[in-house]
């Protein structure tokens, strides 16, 4: 086909999509993909829900756009009540952006502000994990720890303090508790807080449970507690990027929740629209925001798009659905059964070192050797592999290579829809592990 989009693939233009039913996608020649990632971890309801397609119809029949220069609107306000009325407590504050990378920018902005209102302008530091997504627009670039997606950019990125990842199943050593580990990870952030200086960290910034790099990786326990005490020990800001695990993804509104910790800044997307619109939010501590109430008034940042009411009306009606059909439960069951399915048909495959993940968030991470743990040779790009033959075969699936360092290392990641039902999830993992053994067998 002829095109004029900067597609994806420079080279290549993908199969045109025209409808959509719940679990499934349909393209242009009818044929039907079962969307066992939905998207990137977005379409938590399923496609074409007539609530939110009703809603999203009677917001724009009253009003599409209004710019918040000049107004609010009924959709924002409500969404916003929503959120603070079920966040952790604290995070009452909430502003609407249109995606993940708008929400980590304007997280990060928000960081610096509250510390020039406070009296501490020499904080200008902040702290990321390797191996992290936090979104493609430049400061979320400089922040995120993935090289292969910032090296090219990197000269014009601002510089960014980079601790270890919390990844036990590759970093923590033979005959090394999962405490010890933890420890080991806390010793180290704490010592870069440190060795930054007094007053110089503004935030670290972690995913809650890493998705896109590392492929649904949960943090160990007591991780986030032992982070949000060394947080608060030197004045740092915790921040949450919460884009891709939260939102019900792991099984409760917040993946933080299951940490038992209040983060002082959060970011949530993808869920939180489900893909009807796009739509990201920051949720912001009180604490946060109190300083500039008091102080300058306002909150220096802007987009044209902020709080767009369409988004928002989307947005509020898919988080009602969600709230209304218990299918917060449906993911810890569809989870619980998805894990076991995965680890019943993968758990004994000789190319597959680990089988991991919370709620509906999942991932398989593939290795040439399980006693090793060495990866299949880069070059060979089993997850591109393996991501053809699903789609082959009618499976959206999310594989990513360059898990261990942004080079080497293959995962598959799911994320299907909330509404997914016991025989879709049999197909997701039959489909899955017949695109692994195909992708497996085409390197030979
Ligand atoms: C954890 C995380 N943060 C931020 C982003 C960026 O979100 P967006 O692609 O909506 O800009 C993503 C996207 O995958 C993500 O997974």
């Amino acid at each position: 086909m002829n095109t004029h989009v900067i597609h994806r693939s420079l080279r290549a233009t993908p199969p045109v999509a025209v409808g959509g039913e719940g679990v499934w996608l349909i393209d242009a020649d009818g044929r039907r993909y079962l969307d066992a990632s939905g998207g990137a971890a977005v379409s938590c309801l399923g496609h074409g829900h007539p609530e939110v397609l009703a809603a999203m119809h009677a917001q724009i029949d009253a009003l599409a756009y209004a710019h918040t220069g000049f107004f609010t609107s009924a959709p924002a306000e409500q969404l916003a009540d929503h959120l603070a009325a079920r966040a952790p407590a604290g995070l009452t504050n909430v502003y609407f952006v249109s995606g993940g990378s708008e929400a980590m920018e304007a997280a990060l902005k928000l960081a610096r502000q509250h510390f020039v209102e406070i009296g501490q302008p020499e904080r200008t530091l902040f702290i990321g994990r390797r191996q992290s997504y936090h979104g493609n627009t430049l400061g979320a670039l400089a922040v995120g720890g993935n090289e292969w997606r910032r090296k090219q950019f990197a000269p014009l990125l601002i510089d960014v303090l980079r601790v270890s990842p919390c990844y036990a199943y590759r970093d923590q050593r033979a005959g090394e508790s999962e405490a010890a580990y933890t420890q080991r990870l806390l010793d180290e952030l704490d010592a870069t807080i440190v060795a930054a200086g007094p007053r110089r960290v503004i935030g670290f910034c972690a995913e809650t449970v890493v998705g896109a790099t590392l492929g649904a990786v949960p943090p160990t326990a007591g991780y986030f507690k032992g982070v949000r005490e060394i947080c608060d020990r030197h004045g740092v800001l915790l921040i949450a990027d919460e884009v891709m695990c939260g939102m019900g993804r792991t099984g409760t509104l917040h993946a933080v929740e299951q940490e038992g910790v209040i983060p002082d800044l959060m970011i949530v997307a993808k869920g939180l629209g489900g893909g009807y619109q796009p739509i990201g939010a920051v949720l912001a501590h009180e604490r946060v925001i109190a300083p500039l109430r008091d102080g300058s008034g306002m909150f220096q940042h802007g987009h044209t798009y902020l709080g767009h009411p369409t988004a928002c009306a989307a947005a509020l009606a898919v988080q009602r659905v969600i709230e209304r059909d218990a299918l917060l439960a449906n993911v810890r069951t569809r989870g619980a059964q998805l894990m076991a399915s995965l680890c019943d048909r993968l758990g004994a495959h000789p190319n597959v070192g680990d089988i991991r993940g919370r709620g509906l968030f999942a991932a398989v991470e593939l290795v040439q050797d399980r006693g090793t743990k060495a990866p299949i040779e880069p070059a060979k790009k089993l997850h591109a592999r393996i991501k053809a033959r699903a789609f082959a075969n009618g499976l959206l699936c999310y594989p990513m290579g360059g898990t261990i360092d942004g080079l080497r290392g293959d995962h598959v990641l799911l994320a299907p829809p909330f509404i997914v039902d016991d025989t879709q999830l049999d197909l997701i993992v039959q489909r899955l592990s017949r695109a692994v053994d195909a992708a497996l067998v085409s390197l030979a």
